[in-house]
């Protein structure tokens, strides 16, 4: 535990929407300090009182850690730069996720694994809400490998980061609400996929569907749960209560279903459970709500900052 020093870190790709999150959150925290933080066009702006400089400037030595915001293909060569310096980072790119080179970041899941690791992967926006969505279902062995496991997902513009990009203007998405990547061609299934069989020892089959919802941040996923037998209210409740019993950064919301408002600002994910009534074989649905940028990205990562460092988990974070 760091109790007087602050903790340098650097933040790679600040000026993007998960990095201008990470600072905003880091100048909350009450042990880490920001040491660096980088752009690429954005070099000279300020975000959060940080002046930005060219991430290829960055000192990297002069941090402990190093958060990488950069985008996929192009994180994995700047962290593979930081760790030959012998500096910790998290990746928030998807360059890692798969690879056995670093740890996994869901928190929830990974703990004494982060806590040693020297290289986390941030989980994805959409697979942090259906992973923990699922994962105590499959741990227990009540989702049927025989039928699919349906998502249904829908994402604020965030999502799709802050470059300009014209199927996202304004004009474009306001009032609209419209499907993409179907047919399960979406870039995060095999992680849904990977972590589903790593935590819950679960490989059938999911059926994953994005959506594009005009509203600035959150994701709320609909999920179709084929279950080997039948769960009432009370009893599906209670598991996901058991499962996550303690957790700060999860909430159960008993009776209702969650929205965007339980979760937008928070390092949080909402989950709801309701069985299907209606049908020959049983069936559970459950929702599961995040802050894409914040459980869903910089907040994560700032938690799995805290267990690497030996800060409380929940330092500089609203959950
Ligand atoms: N948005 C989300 O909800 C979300 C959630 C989870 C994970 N992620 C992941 O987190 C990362 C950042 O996402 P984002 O949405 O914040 O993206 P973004 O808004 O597009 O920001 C990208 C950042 O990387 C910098 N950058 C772009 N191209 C670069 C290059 N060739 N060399 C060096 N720096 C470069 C940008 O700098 P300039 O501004 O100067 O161009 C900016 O700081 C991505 O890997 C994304 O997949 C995003």
């Amino acid at each position: 535990m760091h109790n007087h020093a602050r903790v340098p870190v650097g933040v790679l790709g600040a000026s993007g929407y998960v990095g201008q999150e990470l600072l905003r959150l880091l100048a909350g925290h009450p042990g880490a300090s920001v040491a660096f933080a980088t752009a690429e066009t954005a070099a000279g702006e300020t975000v959060e009182g940080q002046r930005l400089i060219k991430t290829d400037d960055a000192q990297v030595a002069r941090a402990e850690l190093v958060f990488s915001c950069l985008p996929h293909g192009v994180s994995g060569r700047y962290v593979n730069d930081v760790r030959a310096a012998g500096v910790r980072a998290v990746d928030l790119s998807a360059d890692f996720r798969l690879s056995a080179e670093a740890v996994y970041g869901l928190t929830e899941f990974a703990r004494p694994r982060v806590a040693t690791a020297e290289l986390v992967a941030n989980p994805g926006c959409y697979p942090t809400a259906a992973l923990l969505a699922l994962i105590p279902l499959a741990k227990r062995g009540l989702i049927d490998p025989g039928r699919e496991v349906v998502i249904d997902a829908a994402s604020g513009v965030t999502g799709a980061g802050r470059n300009a990009r014209r199927e996202l203007l304004f004009g474009e998405v306001a009032e609209d609400y419209r499907a993409y990547a179907a047919g399960n061609t979406h870039r995060h299934l095999p992680e849904v996929r990977a972590g589903l069989a790593r935590e819950g020892g679960f490989s059938g089959d999911l059926v994953f569907t994005p959506h594009l919802l005009p509203v600035k941040r959150g994701i709320l996923e609909t999920i179709h749960v084929p279950l080997t037998r039948a769960l009432d209210q009370g009893a599906a409740e209670a598991l996901y209560e058991e499962a996550y019993a303690g957790e700060p950064c999860v909430l159960i919301t008993r009776g209702a279903l969650p929205s965007l408002k339980d979760v937008v600002y928070r390092n949080r994910v909402a989950i709801g459970v309701v069985p299907v009534s209606g049908v020959q074989r049983p069936r559970l649905t459950v929702i599961a709500a995040i802050d894409n940028l914040v459980k869903g990205a910089a907040g994560q990562a700032v938690q799995n900052m805290n267990v690497m460092l030996g800060f409380p988990e929940t330092a500089g974070l609203a959950c």
